[in-house]
């Protein structure tokens, strides 16, 4: 276990605003089922205050941190040391410090892939051509993803098509940009689409693709998780197709700053799911 300076395991999710995060229910249902004697907080930290708060982590006898909006890209700014995944994303969600030094890693990715294993097993099995929608933070992460894993083709559709070249040209050759009137063309033979933007989130407008050009064997995925069900979803389970919620993602890149931190690692089972699926319900 890495243990703070003093007394017991702590951590916490640092964000601006962060009341809305379910990284506290999970982590402490984790620590309650695993009978760990820990905690897990909320540190509602403005970007002003966030390095000073960081650099303080240890003193403050936190074990580490998740890190979410606004400060993923400040915090690899100021780490010491990084995973090859975070080095690569340029943005940090899980901290930890190791011999003195604030280590850091980027959880999405590995996140997104096992939400995958786990709701659509098999789905990397022919990874042949991917549709990713979007072009920011959660698309970086989920082209990693997807390309660590294989997946041979990946299209970028974005709304602002400079940003889907730029984050395509960082990726390599596999990767195509695409606008948004090129989509149906690149629906034909995809095994997987991904949804990366906000759209479909609760407050959003929803994202309306026609479905109809992917094969039958195809996996919808959406990282948006409030409402559980998006449109999007609702579009690809009506065609027969698996679709993947973003829950899963929450709740598998929660796995490994729980270990660094606790020295357990949690699994995600259907209990904490259940939890968590209830909890936005009630808030929806
Ligand atoms: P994150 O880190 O969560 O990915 P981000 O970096 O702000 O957040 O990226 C948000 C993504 O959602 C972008 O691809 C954005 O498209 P633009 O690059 O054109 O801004 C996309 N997005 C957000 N709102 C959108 C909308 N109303 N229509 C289409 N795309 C939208």
């Amino acid at each position: 276990m890495k243990s703070p300076a003093y007394g017991k395991p702590k951590a916490c999710v640092i964000g601006w605003p962060v009341a809305h995060s379910r990284s506290p229910l999970i982590h402490r249902f984790w620590l309650e089922r695993l009978k760990i004697e820990g905690s897990y907080e909320l540190a509602a930290v403005a970007p002003a205050g966030f390095p000073a708060f960081v650099q303080g982590l240890a003193r403050q006898g936190f074990a580490g941190a998740n890190v979410t909006f606004p400060h993923k890209q400040e915090a690899f700014d100021l780490c010491d040391v990084w995973t090859t995944t975070a080095a690569c994303l340029k943005a940090v969600n899980t901290l930890w410090i190791e011999a003195g030094k604030l280590c850091g890693d980027n959880t999405d990715a590995a996140g997104f892939a096992c939400a995958l294993d786990q709701d659509a097993p098999g789905w990397d099995i022919d990874a042949r051509k991917a549709v990713v929608i979007g072009a920011g933070g959660a698309a970086r992460a989920i082209v990693y993803a997807l390309k660590l894993r294989g997946m041979k083709r990946i299209f970028l559709i974005n709304r602002t098509k400079v940003r889907a070249l730029e984050l395509a040209s960082e990726f390599g050759a596999s990767i195509e940009a695409v606008d948004f009137p090129g989509l149906p063309g690149a629906l034909p033979g995809a095994n997987l689409l991904v949804n990366t933007t906000s759209l479909g989130m609760r407050g959003q407008p929803p994202l309306a693709i026609d479905l109809a050009p992917l094969p039958p064997d195809a996996v919808v995925a959406d990282i948006v998780y409030v409402p559980l069900e998006t449109a999007l979803m609702r579009a690809a389970t009506t065609r027969g197709l698996r679709a993947v919620s973003g829950i899963g993602m929450l709740l598998h890149q929660a796995v490994p700053g729980f270990e660094r931190w606790f020295g357990v690692k949690p699994c995600v089972t259907p209990e904490l799911r259940g939890l968590v699926e209830a909890d936005i319900a009630a808030a929806v």
